[in-house]
């Protein structure tokens, strides 16, 4: 089993036992992307490992039409029920997706994607590049893609388990730290729009929202 399938069975039974791991509000990701996605004219975002929905629910009250990627049932479940409960089940679609295989979108379908902290998920450097390519391929020419990562800078970096790739394991949770090196090799065939650093949590975990417009 590989590092991305052992996360897949530790994010489905953490959601199990933490219906709300992450909390309702929305991420300072999720509000800085919907205004900057806003803006840009979009209407229909595609999210990437969008966990159990905090930014799903609030990107869909914004106006958007969300389609909400995860690998992860538990998380899926309670966003359809809570998208049902506040009467958004029209603009929230829900589908169980492995990001490592082909997005599940025709070419050019979707104006944005979104995603706060999947990139830094169990990926490999290979996997991202066919992430991004396939992102290339499903977001209409000019659309954006916003994504946050936790970075090198972040005090996990270095330390726990080393899976190789700057992949680094604590407390079950395998996170791939982005330099800036690798930012750039993703923005390949994008305009790199922007580079907004943040923090989160009580760590606090050190990120990097990066804003990526299809050329
Ligand atoms: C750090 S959590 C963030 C969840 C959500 N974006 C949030 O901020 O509330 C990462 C999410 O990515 C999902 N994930 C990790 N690897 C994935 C993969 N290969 N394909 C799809 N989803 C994945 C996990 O199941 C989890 O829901």
């Amino acid at each position: 089993m590989t590092p991305a399938d052992e996360q897949r069975e530790h994010w489905s039974a953490t959601f199990a036992a933490h219906p709300e791991m992450y909390g309702d509000e929305p991420s300072e990701a999720a509000v800085a992307a919907a205004d900057t996605l806003a803006a840009a004219g979009a209407t229909t975002v595609l999210e990437l490992g969008a966990g159990q929905g905090r930014d799903t629910l609030y990107l869909a009250r914004r106006g958007f039409q969300v389609h909400a990627l995860d690998y992860a049932p538990e998380g899926l479940g309670a966003i359809e029920a809570k998208a049902g409960a506040a009467g958004l089940a029209d603009r929230v679609r829900i589908a169980l997706h492995d990001v490592r295989q082909r997005l599940p979108f025709a070419d050019d379908s979707v104006d944005a994607s979104f995603s706060h902290m999947l990139f830094c998920m169990a990926l490999t450097t290979p996997e991202l590049d066919r992430l991004v390519a396939d992102l290339r391929r499903v977001v209409r020419p000019g659309g954006l893609v916003v994504y946050t990562v936790r970075t090198t800078d972040d005090a996990h970096y270095g330390a726990g388990i080393t899976h190789g790739d700057a992949m680094y394991e604590h407390g079950g949770f395998v996170v791939h730290f982005f330099d800036r090196a690798l930012i750039d090799r993703l923005a390949a065939g994008f305009t790199l729009v922007d580079i907004t650093e943040f923090t989160e949590g009580e760590l606090p975990r050190r990120l990097a929202r990066v804003t990526m417009r299809r050329t």
